[in-house]
This record gives C-alpha cells, sequence and structure tokens, in this order.
C-alpha cells in the first residue's frame, strides 16, 4: 500500500487533506517512521499524486470493521459525524436477515448513510430499513427500506426504487422467522405487531405459568387476547404439559394469520381467532374459563382490563400478567387505579404493584404487574 511520507509535526492538515480529497482508506494506520508519519492512501486515489512528498510502500493488513460506526466515514463528512457525537443509532433489531433502527430528528437527514454503514458492517443482512414507530390500533411498525444488498451489490434507496417491482418487493420483504428463547417464529413487523425486546418479559412469563401449574397441579388455561404473532403463546406450548385450553385472540386479521401458522397444530377446543378482546366477555363459554390471564396492550391495559377479568377462574388460585406504560411520576396513582379494579374481583388480597422495566420514553416507562388471585 502507498503512503505519504510527511513530517511528524504535519501529520494532522495530510490527514485532513486526504481525506477530504477521499483519499484517506478509512481503518488504516498512520505508521511511524523515525521523524516521519507515513499515512495511507486509498488504492482510488489518482496513480500520479500532485505532492512532492515521497510515497513509500508499506504492508498493512486490512482493517477489520469493528462496528458500524467504523465505517461511516465511508458516507459522511468526519464534521457531520463529530458534530452529532453521542447521537448516531448504535442500537438496532436484527429480524434474521432484516436489520430496522431508529434514529433521532436531529440526524434523520443521515438515515441514508447510517443505513448504508450498517448494512456494509454486516455481510449477512439484507435489507436495512428506518423504523418510523408503531402506528394505528394495530401497532405495526412504519418501515422504511434504506439500503439492500442485491448480489454482490449494495443498493441504497434509488437503487431500490429501479429495481423491477417483484424483485423489489422479495428484496425488501420484512417477512421473516426468526428464534426467540428456544422457539421458532414467523413475522412481519409491518403488518403485525412484534418487538424483540419484550424477549425477556415472555421468559418470565413461562416461569410464572410454570409456577402456577405447579401450584394446581395441572396443566393450565391461559388467554392471551391480544396475542400478535404469538410470541408468548407458542413459549407457553413449548413447554411440556404446561398448556391445557387456550385463547389466542387479537383484532389484527394479520397477526391472526401468522399466529395460525406460528401455532401449527391448534387443538378444536382452542379459541385462536381474530376477536376484540372488549368483546369477549360476551361470550358465556368464555367467562371463568382461565387460569392465566396475560393483558399485553400496554397503553389501554387500566381501561380493558374490568372487561377481562371475568375471562378469569374464581374458584382456583389463577394469575394475572400484566404490562402498563404510565408517566413514571404518576406510578402510584395508577398503582391505586388498577388496585380498585383488582378488589372488585374479591379474590385478591394483595398489594398491586407496577414494577419498571425500562423507560419507554424521555417521561415514560413500562411497567409489570403480577397479581395473584384466589387462594394461593
Ligand atoms: C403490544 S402488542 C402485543 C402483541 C403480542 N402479545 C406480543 O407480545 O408480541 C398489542 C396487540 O394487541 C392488538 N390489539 C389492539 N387492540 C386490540 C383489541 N381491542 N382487541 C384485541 N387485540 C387488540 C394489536 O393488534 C397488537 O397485536
Amino acid at each position: 500500500m502507498r503512503h505519504l511520507s510527511v513530517p511528524k509535526r504535519d501529520t494532522q492538515t495530510f490527514l485532513k487533506e486526504l481525506r477530504s480529497l477521499n483519499w484517506y482508506p478509512e481503518g488504516y494506520r498512520v505508521l511511524r517512521d523515525g521523524e516521519k508519519s507515513l499515512i495511507p492512501i486509498s488504492d482510488s486515489a489518482p496513480a500520479d499524486l500532485p505532492t512532492s512528498y515521497i510515497i513509500v510502500d508499506r504492508e498493512q493488513d486490512a482493517p477489520a470493521a469493528k462496528n458500524w460506526f467504523s465505517l461511516l466515514p465511508k458516507f459522511l463528512s468526519e464534521e457531520i459525524i463529530e458534530e452529532h457525537l453521542g447521537t448516531w443509532p448504535n442500537s438496532h433489531e436484527l429480524y434474521s436477515d432484516l436489520l430496522i433502527f431508529k434514529i433521532e430528528r436531529e440526524i434523520e437527514q443521515y438515515a441514508q448513510q447510517v443505513a448504508l454503514a450498517k448494512i456494509h458492517h454486516s455481510p449477512k443482512i439484507r435489507v436495512v430499513m428506518l423504523d418510523e414507530g408503531v402506528i394505528g390500533e394495530y401497532r405495526v411498525r412504519n418501515l422504511k427500506p434504506l439500503a439492500a444488498r442485491f448480489g454482490e451489490q449494495i443498493i441504497d434507496v434509488e437503487g431500490i426504487s429501479n429495481l423491477p417491482e417483484e424483485t423489489r418487493k422479495t428484496l425488501i420483504s420484512s417477512n421473516v422467522k426468526i428464534r426467540e428463547n428456544g422457539t421458532s417464529l414467523l413475522l412481519n413487523p409491518s403488518i403485525a405487531y412484534y418487538s424483540s425486546r419484550l424477549a425477556g418479559e415472555r421468559e418470565k412469563t413461562v416461569e410464572s405459568a410454570i409456577q402456577l401449574k405447579e401450584k394446581l397441579g395441572r396443566p393450565i388455561s391461559v388467554a392471551d387476547p391480544y396475542c400478535g404473532v404469538g410470541p408468548a403463546v407458542v413459549q407457553l406450548l413449548a413447554q411440556h404439559e404446561l398448556v391445557g385450553d387456550l385463547l389466542a385472540t387479537d383484532i389484527n386479521p394479520e397477526a391472526i394469520k401468522m399466529l395460525k401458522r406460528n401455532l401449527g397444530e391448534i387443538k378444536e377446543s382452542w379459541y385462536c381467532k381474530i376477536a376484540d378482546a372488549l368483546k369477549l366477555n360476551k361470550h358465556q363459554n368464555l367467562l371463568g374459563r382461565f387460569d392465566l390471564l396475560l393483558m399485553n396492550l400496554p397503553h389501554s391495559t387500566l381501561q380493558h382490563l374490568p372487561q377481562l377479568l371475568p375471562l378469569l377462574k374464581t374458584n382456583a388460585p389463577t394469575l394475572l400478567k400484566g404490562w402498563y406504560v404510565v408517566e413514571e411520576e404518576e406510578i402510584p396513582s395508577a398503582e391505586a387505579e388498577f388496585s380498585k379494579v383488582i378488589h372488585q374481583t374479591k379474590t385478591f388480597n394483595g398489594n398491586f404493584k407496577l414494577e419498571i422495566r425500562r423507560q419507554f420514553n424521555s417521561t415514560k416507562v413500562l411497567t409489570r404487574f403480577e397479581c395473584r388471585l384466589g387462594d394461593w
């Protein structure tokens, strides 16, 4: 590799100059040579460089890209990168060969460059999408494909839009199959809700369900009225003889389509269909039928709970488990309201507690509650 030999004190000036000309190969090191610095020169620089300084040839190992961020200078100037240090999106969600990331508003104009750096860094990624948040009643993701791997080539938004329609559809499809806590799941976050961030919560749900089964000495009946594509029920069903009866419903028809594929076998007695959770209590055959009730519509838990509680059995110990998004400072008043609703069942003697799981946004938190009802 060619290197420009310059006096040590001039290193930064030349480095800056080479970078501005795009002649600096990012990731390679500046070498020391006595009182001189050897600055690597990229292969794309002309053979005849307009300089009176000496060009020397030195071997350098190709740099291993440590993370996607080390590739960002390929797409954005150092000045821009430095101006926004601390804001660049380090985290992302990886669903098989689909990578999803969010970006702060102040740097959203650089989302394309971030996507290119991320896809260049991960050779197994097929498509990188910007996550513009969940939308609508179905809580589906608003995803924008920004970079894709098309054969040997990496293409950006423009390249994607120039592909023939069928090719484009396949390349940017968000249908994926993933593994979570030892189970397989088909999902598509742009048509049915799914978040890997809740995988830890589901693991805990399995633990709670096993405790309930041990308490009752038999397989338990589970109601998951906001089941999405079924990550929680799939993991409960994967446990030997843990689940007997099952209700898995969602208001989103696409979620139920995927749920059915994820469950494979569906027993005739199970209730797995499209349904509005608020109307389940109109079905007499569902009332007092379940040992475990999962409340996973975290913005509306409190409003929905009175309609769903009647699904729980009243003649045996039962478990109510749910999640709730709330302003952190309003936790005590929310606990009091939940407590009022749950005490109406006359089967709850405990203290209702909302346990903070993580920050939801700058002021709100995602909380979890677990209540043992009946005679434990
Ligand atoms: C936060 S997601 C949880 C999905 C799933 N339990 C999971 O952990 O992936 C909430 C789900 O509730 C569904 N939903 C919204 N309103 C509903 C309602 N009134 N009745 C039933 N499902 C509803 C949405 O379609 C979405 O799939």
